[in-house]
């Protein structure tokens, strides 16, 4: 099958590498051309395991191109996806769609033969609507579908979840037609167990937002959960096993920690508030949701002030900034509104992070390592839960005092013979004790 990709980001490049790996001959497109040249020599543009090897095993074979040439691309597909980002408007809350509709406005000038469209962004119900009247004002009904194909990898466990998905949703209004090609692609997940689920185009549109959004109230509940347990003295770990081991709720997204973050929860949360405002449908559940969440960002600012005491000049050193583990995305990461209010109390912030070196924290100092971070600071703060941060080298502060504050949980409270480290933690008991 021929298929081509437009957006070579977190999801058009894993899912366009992904598809060739899977036999098919795909074509990424992007307009960044700096992306695209890196690609071809093999430089990948995110940090993403495993990724790398992918991409230049299948370019290798010829079964997957990278190219700015957007018409010829379109033309040479059968299927094209549409994996452009979707971010957050101006306004703040409603996603933009310009990118969508500009490409929309692309396919319309390029389709030589029939095919279908794949809607892969995260886009509001009707979205595939207004596609189909933008390619339809230049094309033939006959020529084109516009179908719903929403993905729901997760960044740093992408190419597991794209090749073992729970389920794949495909919403067309045309099933009949566009099924059997949507199936094929999709045979080898298909066939490792995965779901298929056929509905229509809105459904499957709303099924992403439901689903973003039902995660992100599972990780908020928890928190707020987390804040109670640090009142009543309860174990917020304990409770998440008690609750996470009835089928009815699942142990999964009940881990207290920081904010949720990242570049979609955030963002969709949002939009579907949006959404609910356009078809005149309150959201109160997520408004709520977006409300707490926001909350806690500040919240946890406060107890790291707490912590110091008198914040002025002291070092805080981060280990991870990324919104989780296994990435280097910074879009709507927790620290990003935690930083301000530290330093505006005067607080000196560090930070490492495996997946390197931020733009975005240009003022703050970045160190190469955990125990740079370790050895420089009167408050250690875990923000990431990074596989190294589970085995951090204590070892080496052996004669000075210093506080760690695991907002991951990472730790067990008492598990510190270190009698210089003050541990705290994330809903836990013993917080504010010694370890
Ligand atoms: N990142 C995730 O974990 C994730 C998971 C599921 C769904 N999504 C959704 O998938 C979509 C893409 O997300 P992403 O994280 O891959 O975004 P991204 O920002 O990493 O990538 C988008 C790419 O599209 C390119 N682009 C934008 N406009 C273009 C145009 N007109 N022509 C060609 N290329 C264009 C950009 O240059 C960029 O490389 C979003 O709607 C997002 O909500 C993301």
């Amino acid at each position: 099958m021929n298929i081509c990709f437009i957006g070579t980001g977190y999801v058009g490049l894993v899912s366009g590498v992904l598809f060739s790996d899977f036999g098919n001959n795909v074509i990424c497109v992007d307009n960044d051309k700096k992306k695209i040249e890196n690609l071809k020599k093999g430089i990948i543009p995110i940090f993403e395991p495993t990724l790398d090897e992918l991409v230049k095993r299948n370019y290798k074979s010829k079964r997957l191109h990278f190219t700015t040439d957007i018409h010829k691309a379109i033309k040479d597909s059968d299927i094209v996806f549409i994996a452009v980002g979707t971010p957050s408007a101006k306004d703040g809350v409603s996603a933009d769609l310009k990118n969508v509709y500009a490409v929309a406005k692309v396919i319309a000038q390029n389709i030589n033969k029939y095919k279908i469209i794949v809607i892969k962004s995260t886009v509001p119900v009707c979205t595939g609507d207004e596609v189909e009247k933008i390619i339809k004002k230049k094309n033939s009904i006959s020529k084109f579908d516009v179908v719903s194909n929403p993905e729901f990898l997760r960044e740093g466990e992408a190419i597991r979840d794209f090749r073992y998905p729970d389920r794949v949703v495909v919403g067309s209004n045309n099933l009949k037609k566009i099924r059997p090609a949507l199936e094929k692609i999709y045979e080898p997940i298909i066939k490792k167990g995965a779901k298929f689920l056929t509905t229509t185009r809105r459904s499957s549109e709303l099924i992403k937002y439901a689903a973003n959004a039902f995660l992100a109230t599972k990780i908020t509940f928890i928190n707020e959960i987390a804040n109670l347990c640090e009142q009543v003295g309860s174990n917020v770990d304990d409770i998440a096993s008690g609750i996470g081991t009835d089928a009815r709720i699942g142990s999964r997204f009940l881990r207290a920690g920081p904010a949720y973050g990242g570049s979609c929860f955030p963002k969709d949360t949002k939009a579907l508030t949006m959404i609910g405002n356009k078809f005149k449908t309150e959201m109160s559940v997520v408004t709520s949701v977006i409300k707490s969440n926001e909350k806690r960002k500040s919240l946890l600012a406060d107890k790291i002030l707490k912590i110091l005491g008198n914040p002025k000049n002291k070092k805080v050193g981060f280990l991870g900034v990324t919104f989780k583990a296994n990435t280097d995305d910074m879009r709507d990461t927790q620290c990003l509104k935690i930083f301000p209010k530290l330093l505006k109390k005067g607080v000196k912030i560090s930070y490492y992070d495996p997946s390197g070196e931020k733009k975005e924290l240009k003022r703050l100092s970045c160190k190469k390592n955990s125990n740079e971070i370790l050895t420089n600071s009167d408050l250690v703060v875990i923000h990431t839960e990074w596989d190294e941060f589970r085995s951090l080298n204590f070892s080496k502060i052996k004669s000075k005092k210093l506080k760690i504050f695991d907002m991951r949980n990472l730790y067990q409270p008492n598990s510190f013979s270190n009698k210089n480290i003050v541990y705290y933690s994330i809903g836990r008991p013993f917080y504010e004790k010694k370890a």
